[in-house]
């Protein structure tokens, strides 16, 4: 499996600019919309180019020739220059931050998609706050580029070219003037881009820490309480908040100095061309393109335009900046989508019907890390309708075990068989959903009782929801709650009690209706009258199906059909209760230290 905990590297590197360009594809997918946005944007750019036309004659032509009328004329012409100007800014905002949205939308898609698909173990390896930050905070940079970087690089080029185009036609010789100033902008501009590249980078990771703090905390805050930790890790996220706003500070510094900066450096700029035009204007020097004196209005007009290409050389900085970021969340996000499931499907996968219960681990072994094999030459035949209870001590390897038979991890070597069919050979979709299991501890999502309990089969009417629920003794507590079964349950279920949620998760499978039940017991301390519900729960699941019972509860595993006996990852002793018993080995030692105790 892909280790997909990298951080982002400074600069491009070759994987994010072939991230870049799958990126770029994508956006192509949405062209249609995006030219037309930076179509817009460009006749934006260009009527603020006109304007400054518009000032030369303005003051050359009606004020310097006294004229009322064309006074009036350009007056309006700058009113409805900039009436239309409007009208493209709404188009190219509009379009191009719809496409921007767009790209977002498949690539978050994808990449949920992409997550659905990956195994059982993906998830049991990974921090959820890296996953989410990935979802929703990397593609929001990369949408912030497909929005406004990728039209700017569009359009800054245009602006530039098309006000020099100007500034030529205006004066010549104070365009070359201008010439000399962009170079020094430019340099500065290079030089800050660089360190608030730096320094957005840390940002952006300081940012993705305190995220996966938070993300990690407040779904834990159960273990913080009891624990009573809330001081130490008040403490923890003041720490890490406070780097945040370090960081934020220091970007901030290298804004606050650069910027200002190249302004200067613009203001010095334009004072220089003031000051040689102006001189210009008192001589009567000729502009050897129109061959007639430099006007005050042009002076005016190459001023605005000259202002105009300062702040677009600025914005350069930008653009690329944007890209670097976006190229690198690209990057993290095709991660994401292109990961391979490591429990992969083959293509001739055959249709496992209906299971009866005939099911087989042949020589099963099995390890999560290479070095340390957790299941050794497990040989299991079970038929139809049996109860297989599954003792051993801790880490012993019994949810190993039950992990193998919805395929959530694949074997190392041997097999296991479900209707003589090797799982590995059948259709995932096929089988699974004939297998119901009720976890040791059951996390409930936050949306109504109802809603939890039809999560084992969606689609089923309330009737059949309140059977299941009277079938696992969980009708008469829910009734009681303040809604029924319309009660919202909290994130993660804690209002609801440990016995009350296991309760619900019977009912879930009840509703199911698996033809394989795997059950992982709770150990946890249910009170008694709990205890026997569920206990009475579970029979009345267990009958007509093949059960799988990770067992900690005399009754179930006396009831068993047949008893497997674990003991670091390999089955010592097989057999029934009483057999076992008079066997006077592993089983009797560990039925006489701990399992009596879960007798009621
Ligand atoms: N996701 C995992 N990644 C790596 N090792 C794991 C993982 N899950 C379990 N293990 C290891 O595999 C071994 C068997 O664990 P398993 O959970 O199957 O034990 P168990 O018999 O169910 O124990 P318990 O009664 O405490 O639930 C243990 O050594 C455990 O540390
Ligand atoms: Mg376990």
């Amino acid at each position: 499996m892909e280790d997909i905990l990298i951080t982002e590297k400074i600069g491009l590197t070759e994987s994010s600019k072939k991230a870049g360009k799958k990126l770029l594809a994508q956006v192509w997918r949405y062209k249609k919309t995006l030219i037309g946005g930076m179509v817009c944007s460009v006749f934006m750019t260009l009527m603020f180019n006109a304007s400054a036309l518009i000032v030369k004659n303005f003051i050359d032509d009606a004020l310097g020739a006294k004229n009322i009328e064309k006074l009036v004329f350009y007056s309006w012409l700058m009113v409805a220059i900039f009436a239309v100007r409007w009208v493209f800014a709404y188009f190219a905002t509009y379009l191009t931050t719809l496409g921007g949205l767009k790209v977002v939308e498949e690539l978050r898609n994808k990449c949920y998609t992409s997550l659905q698909g990956m195994s059982f173990g993906f998830f049991e390896n990974r921090r959820v706050g890296e996953l989410v930050s990935r979802i929703s905070n990397d593609t929001g940079v990369v949408q912030m580029f497909v929005t406004s970087g990728v039209s700017e690089a569009f359009r800054i080029p245009i602006a530039i070219i098309s006000g020099l185009g100007i500034a030529i036609y205006m004066s010549p010789k104070l365009t070359l003037y201008a010439f000399i100033v962009l170079p020094a902008i430019a340099g500065v501009v290079a030089i800050a881009g660089k360190m608030m590249k730096n320094a957005s980078i840390i940002l952006q990771e300081q940012i993705a820490s305190l995220n996966v703090i938070l993300t990690e905390i407040l779904s834990s805050m159960h273990i913080v309480k009891s624990f009573s930790m809330e001081e130490y890790e008040i403490e923890r996220f003041a720490k890490e908040n406070n780097l945040t706003v370090e960081t934020t500070l220091t970007q901030v510094k290298i804004r606050a100095l650069y910027s200002p900066m190249v302004e200067l450096l613009g203001a010095c700029g334009l004072a220089f061309i003031l000051w040689v035009g102006g001189k210009d204007i008192i001589n009567g020097a000729i502009n050897p393109i129109s061959g007639k004196p430099l006007t005050t209005g042009a002076l005016l007009g190459i001023f605005i335009v000259l202002q105009q290409i300062f702040t677009q050389v600025n914005r350069i900085n930008h653009v690329n900046l944007s890209l670097q970021h976006a190229f690198a969340a690209a990057e993290r996000t095709f991660e994401i989508i292109d990961m391979k499931p490591d429990i992969r499907e083959k293509h001739n996968a055959v249709v496992i019907p209906e299971i009866m219960g005939n099911i087989e681990f042949k020589n099963v072994f099995f390890s999560y890390n290479p070095d340390e094999v957790v299941l050794h030459d497990i040989n299991v035949k079970v038929e139809p309708g049996m109860v297989v209870a599954l003792v051993g001590s801790s880490g012993s390897g019994k949810s190993t075990f039950a992990k193998l038979l919805p395929r959530f991890y694949d074997v190392d070597s041997g097999s296991v068989t479900i209707e003589g069919v090797d799982i590995r050979d059948a259709k995932i979709a096929s089988y699974r959903p004939q297998m119901g299991m009720v976890p040791q501890d059951t996390i409930l999502f936050c949306a109504t009782i109802k809603e939890n309990i039809a999560y084992g089969r969606i689609g089923a009417s309330d009737e059949e929801i309140y059977e299941a629920a009277k079938a696992a003794y969980a009708h008469d507590f829910i009734m009681e709650m303040p809604e029924g079964y319309d009660t919202m349950v909290g994130e993660r279920g804690v209002t609801v009690s440990g016995g009350q949620r296991q309760r619900i998760a019977i009912a879930r499978a009840i509703l199911k209706d698996p033809r394989i039940l795997i059950l992982d017991e709770a150990t946890s301390n249910v009170d008694n009258i709990s205890e026997k519900y569920i206990q009475k729960a579970l029979e009345k699941l267990m009958e007509s199906r093949t059960t799988f019972v990770i067992a900690h509860r005399l009754t179930t595993i006396r009831d068993a059909d047949i008893i497997l006996v674990m003991e670091n990852g390999r089955i010592v002793e097989r057999g029934r209760h009483d057999e076992l018993y008079e066997y006077n080995g592993a089983y009797r030692r560990l039925y006489d230290l701990t399992l009596q105790n879960g007798d009621d």
